[in-house]
């Protein structure tokens, strides 16, 4: 592993002149009383050593200490409910950086004032115990390897809602009033346009993170493929000093892709849910055999969602599953806005969303899903590479 941190440059004696006492200079800015009070005592992932930090003050504190023993920081933003496609960003800035810390943080700014907030699975003891193996196979993984290995889980940052938003929560309305950052147009496309306060809220709260925690680099999963345009857009225009690393979407093994919510969906839908990504992926196969227009490429993944939906139409209620196409997209990679035409230089974006409705007629002892199954959004996608360059 490559440190990212160069050997800090310490001035001669003589060169800088003294700082008047009483403090000296290396005190005043190790101090940690800063807004938001001195750490309390220091709770652990049980069974490590791992600090789990719920205020700013406490993690800046911590990440200052990384800084002085010239040690990069990795940060994972999570908002728990953690799951293999969460385990695989962290495993990514282990393999890049020296500390990682996983944040844990359900952000309210970024559910609609109709989504599921109140019934987001929260798996917090599940969440500790698996970075507390991940760290141990990460432990393992170093003792094995003669340059020492890569980093390790270093730190939680699980702070209470009061810490992000220390002016109170703004509320989760378009026109609520607030400190938010936006970036648009791109947040306002695709996902944006079904949620509109959604990236304002992921903006918003991504900045936060960067500004406690100040990592080297961040890393998103392609799986929500918009989020890491938006944040790369925001690193980008508010000169923030992270590096934005993005890593490949984990899947089931017939091909859906992980997430939090798939436990809302239950054993009828769990069956249709892989739509979405066959129909992407019969999109991608279209482009990768030498076809550029949109109606082709979009054509083939319509085609897989029109054939499923028929093919439940003519099962009886009581087995069927329904579900709506929110949209298939063909999209340009850096701006997301629509394209006629897949550039063979620039490469696209194929992203989908659909929405599984609740099951009809439930039957007697049917498992229906954490919360009893309400409507659930899926999202995917695929980048479709230049031609010649890696395939996603
Ligand atoms: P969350 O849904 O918990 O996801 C945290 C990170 O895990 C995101 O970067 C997401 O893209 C990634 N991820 C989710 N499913 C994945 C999969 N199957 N494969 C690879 N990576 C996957 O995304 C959020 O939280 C929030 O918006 C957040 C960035 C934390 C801001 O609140």
């Amino acid at each position: 592993m490559k440190p990212l941190i160069p050997a800090l440059r310490i001035a001669p004696m003589g060169v800088v002149p003294r700082l008047p006492s009483p403090a000296p200079v290396s005190a005043r800015l190790l101090s940690t009383d800063a807004p938001g009070g001195a750490p309390g005592p220091q709770e652990t992932i049980p069974g490590t050593r791992i600090p789990v930090f719920r205020t700013v003050a406490a993690v800046r504190a911590w990440r200052r200490g990384q800084l002085l023993a010239r040690r990069s920081v990795g940060l994972v933003p999570t908002m728990g409910a953690l799951h293999a496609g969460h385990l695989a960003l962290v495993r990514a800035a282990a393999r890049d950086t020296h500390a990682v810390v996983v944040s844990v943080f359900l952000n309210p700014a970024q559910f609609g004032a109709r989504e599921d907030l109140a019934s987001y699975p929260v798996t917090w003891d599940a969440d500790a115990a698996a970075l507390a193996r991940l760290d141990g196979a990460l432990a393992d993984q170093a003792q094995a390897q003669a340059d020492g290995g890569g980093g390790r889980v270093a730190a939680v940052f699980a702070p209470p809602t009061s810490e992000l938003y220390p002016s109170g929560f703004p509320g989760q309305e378009p026109d609520s009033a607030g400190s938010f950052v936006t970036i648009t147009p791109v947040g306002g496309l695709l996902e944006g346009r079904s949620r509109p306060t959604f990236f304002r809220g992921v903006a918003t709260v991504c900045m936060k993170l960067f500004h406690a925690v100040q990592p080297d680099r961040a890393y998103f999963g392609q799986k929500d493929v918009q989020q890491t345009v938006v944040v790369r857009r925001m690193v980008r225009d508010f000169c923030v000093p992270t590096r934005i690393v993005v890593e490949p979407t984990e899947r089931e093994p017939d091909g859906l892709a992980l997430s939090s919510r798939n436990v809302y969906l239950g054993a009828r839908r769990r069956r249709v849910a892989t739509v979405l990504s066959r129909a992407l992926r019969a999109a991608a196969d279209v482009f990768r055999a030498g076809e550029r227009g949109r109606g082709a490429i979009l054509g083939a993944a319509n085609h897989v969602t029109a054939s499923t939906l028929a093919e439940e139409e003519r099962k009886p209620e009581a087995k069927r599953v329904r579900f709506e196409v929110d949209y298939i997209s063909l999209s340009d990679p850096d701006t997301m806005e629509e394209v006629e035409v897949a550039d063979p230089d620039r490469g696209a974006i194929l992203s989908g969303a659909i929405k599984m409705l609740p099951v009809e007629q439930p039957q007697d002892g049917e498992d229906l899903g954490h919360s009893n199954g309400p409507a659930v959004r899926l999202i995917d996608n695929i980048i479709l590479e230049p031609p010649g360059t890696r395939t996603a």
